[in-house]
């Protein structure tokens, strides 16, 4: 048998941070992709307690940033010859227009751009691996609002409609990969957690303001360790969930842009382009 490998995107907190905690038995080894060093050295410890027998590799990776997308995927590849499972989980709110150091507005970067790249550059140690698994974790926001050109740069920012799009983009990046590669044996799932109490969106705004937004929001909102049930669901039960949308754990349909295959084709075919690829 060869070992299991799952690689985590964002797993230094929320989401990520419970999965992999609840995850750490699960595989032979675990890559975790985090752009915080410190942090991740902290998580390993944790999950050492957890499972001393752990074998944790930690690999630098700021998703907002092509070259260290790149580096990370080179260093992956150095280590190990096949992935299981690749989990794109990392994500950020932005309440202001920023760019990224490639000139991207800074969701659409950290969210989409970023995962898309390295999901390019890993997938083909996901197809040599047994379990052929790729998860991403969208949002229900995915509605919020149509793409619009310019889809990576845009002019106007609004906070709502730009995290929506970043949503969008992933979702696509699911279906895009179900499309062409569920033939070849790889199970995609999209994954949303649901309203999780995390670090999302906090980073950007005072922490007295944060206190506040999120205490009036609270009683919608569920534990961490509940939220992260929808991403391991879907990395334990890979055929369950192939090729599906996943709204905390039940397989619902993909509505509104979600669904506009012509959207999708012109926004894949652009970051394509904008990436310098030829395919996924
Ligand atoms: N919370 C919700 O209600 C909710 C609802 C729907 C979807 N989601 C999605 O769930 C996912 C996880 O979010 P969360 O709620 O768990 O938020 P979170 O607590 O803020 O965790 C986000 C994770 O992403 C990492 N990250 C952020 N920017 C990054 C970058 N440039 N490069 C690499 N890693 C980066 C963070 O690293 P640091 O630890 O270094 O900050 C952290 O590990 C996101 O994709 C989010 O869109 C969340």
């Amino acid at each position: 048998m060869t070992e299991s490998i799952l690689a985590i995107t964002g797993p230094t907190s929320g989401i990520g941070r419970a999965a992999v905690k609840e995850l750490v038995n699960d595989f032979d080894r675990i890559l975790l992709l985090a752009r915080n060093m410190e942090k991740a050295a902290y998580l390993k410890q944790e999950l050492l307690e957890l499972n001393p027998e752990a074998n944790l590799g930690i690999i630098e990776c700021d998703l907002s940033v092509l070259d260290s997308v790149k580096q990370a995927a080179e260093n992956i590849k150095n280590k190990v010859n096949h992935i299981d499972c690749l989990v794109n989980n990392a994500g950020i709110v932005s309440t202001t227009h920023k760019k990224s150091a490639d000139g991207y507005e800074l969701m659409m970067a950290t969210n989409y751009i970023g995962p898309f790249f390295l999901t390019h550059e890993l997938l083909p140690l996901v197809m040599k691996s047994e379990q052929k698994q790729v998860v991403v974790v969208t949002s229900g926001a995915y509605k919020f609002a149509p793409m619009k050109k310019p889809f990576f740069k845009p002019k106007r920012f609004n906070a709502i409609s730009g995290y929506g799009r970043s949503k969008l983009g992933i979702l696509y990046l699911a279906q895009e990969l179900h499309e062409f590669y569920s033939r070849k044996g790889l199970r995609t799932t999209a994954v949303h957690p649901g309203a999780v109490s995390t670090n999302l969106g906090k980073d950007n705004v005072s922490r007295k303001v944060a206190d506040a937004i999120f205490a009036l929001l609270d009683p919608f909102f569920v534990s961490v360790e509940e939220g992260s049930q929808s991403v391991i669901k879907a990395v334990r039960q890979p055929e369950k969930y192939a090729g599906f949308y996943s709204n905390q754990g039940e397989i619902a349909a993909v509505k509104q842009y979600g669904s506009d295959f012509k959207m999708r084709r012109e926004f894949i075919d652009a970051t394509l382009e904008e990436l310098d690829l030829k395919a996924l």
